[in-house]
């Protein structure tokens, strides 16, 4: 957060270099200084298995501090648009200001920041960050207990908090599943595996389910007998979040669930779709039901705000003009014109005009 007195500095500034930016100057002596974002340079890369990479970030400007389980929007500039997504943090929070974190990703396949990242990005390369940010957070009070589930990358945001437990004199236990496939597909195992064998307060559970099925009741029940009385954090696939969301609700424990997606959990959709204009950037896209208006406005070549793309972090928000729309989650009507709406969740359920 800037003073009044950066403010107007940063407010002059702007008037001596128009029409250019105080940072298309500050560019020319550093790539990494900016008034206006956090600018970041890689660090280091990690191959953490084929599709899969850590990077460290380095920053000029301190970032704000952030809370282990907390994500970053990350943005790249490809063939000149910026292209942004968010990440979970995976370095340990200090609680203080900090130039320096690290985000594991995951290759999608779709072509986007995550293939760029894990596919081509080097050593050197400029990366722009906005301040952490998210709920999915441990409480200042630690329980006496707590489990963590985590498949597939949703393994990193559940690091970040045991990273930063086991460098405190916390007494919390902790019980943590850890699901994917096979063993060898388990993102940061043989970090979890080596934290179990020297800490007493962490045990691990490793779920491949190519061989052990899915992690379900009886497998809860069974592994971690307890788990009702333990405060319980869980990040993976929306299969997996629907079957605790199912066990925990059914034990009236919803209070002690707290769950990150990374995806989102599509309702069945009946109905049918529209055209979308896109009124700012005189664009039409006929979409289906099914369609998200991200997925369309960006299919249409609309540059359209981004970041979770699964209803978490409300970047994509853009004022609707006219139409309604559904909800991809619940399949639920809405919409007034004036209401801001995700546009990574919702769909045209008629013909849509979007401010955008
Ligand atoms: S992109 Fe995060 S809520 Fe839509």
């Amino acid at each position: 957060m800037y003073s009044s007195r950066m403010t107007r500095i940063v407010t002059l500034a702007k008037r001596l270099t128009t029409p250019l930016l105080p940072d298309d100057y500050l560019t020319l002596f550093n790539p990494l200084l900016t008034f206006d974002s956090y600018r970041a340079r890689v660090s280091q890369v990690t191959e953490e298995m084929p599709g899969v990479r850590t990077l460290q970030l380095q920053t000029v400007r301190a970032l704000p501090p952030f809370t282990c389980g907390q994500h970053i929007r990350v943005g790249i500039d490809l063939n000149g648009v910026r292209h942004v997504r968010s990440f979970s943090i995976t370095s340990a929070a200090t609680g203080v200001p900090s130039r320096e974190l690290t985000i594991t990703v995951k290759a999608t396949g779709e072509g986007g920041v995550s293939d760029h990242l894990v596919h081509r990005a080097t050593v050197g390369d400029i990366v722009h960050l906005e301040p952490p940010s998210g709920e999915f957070t441990l409480p200042f009070e630690l329980p006496h207990h707590l489990v963590m589930i985590a498949a597939g990358s949703g393994v990193t945001p559940l690091l970040s908090m045991v990273r930063t437990l086991a460098q405190t004199g916390h007494r919390t236990r902790v019980t943590f599943v850890l699901g994917a496939r096979t063993t060898q597909e388990m993102i940061h195992r043989s970090e979890l595996v080596a934290l179990s064998e020297d800490h007493d307060w962490f045990e691990l559970i490793l779920w491949p389910s190519a061989a052990l099925g899915h992690f379900d009741r009886a497998a809860l029940q069974r592994e971690v007998p307890d788990w009702q009385s333990a405060q319980t954090y869980v990040c993976g696939p929306p299969g997996l979040l629907t079957q605790v969301d199912s066990i925990w609700r059914s034990h009236d424990a919803l209070d002690r669930l707290h769950t990150e997606q990374f995806q989102t959990r599509l309702a069945k959709i009946n109905g049918k779709g529209g055209t979308i204009s896109f009124t700012k950037s005189q664009r039409t896209k006929a979409a289906t039901a099914t369609t998200s208006l991200l997925q369309a406005g960006e299919d249409a070549d609309v540059l359209m705000p981004s970041g979770c793309r699964a209803g978490i972090c409300h970047t994509c928000v853009v004022p609707l003009k006219a139409g309604k729309l559904r909800d991809l989650r619940t399949g639920e009507l809405h919409g007034e014109p004036g209401d801001m709406v995700q546009t990574c969740v919702n769909a045209a359920a008629c013909d849509v005009e979007l401010d955008v």
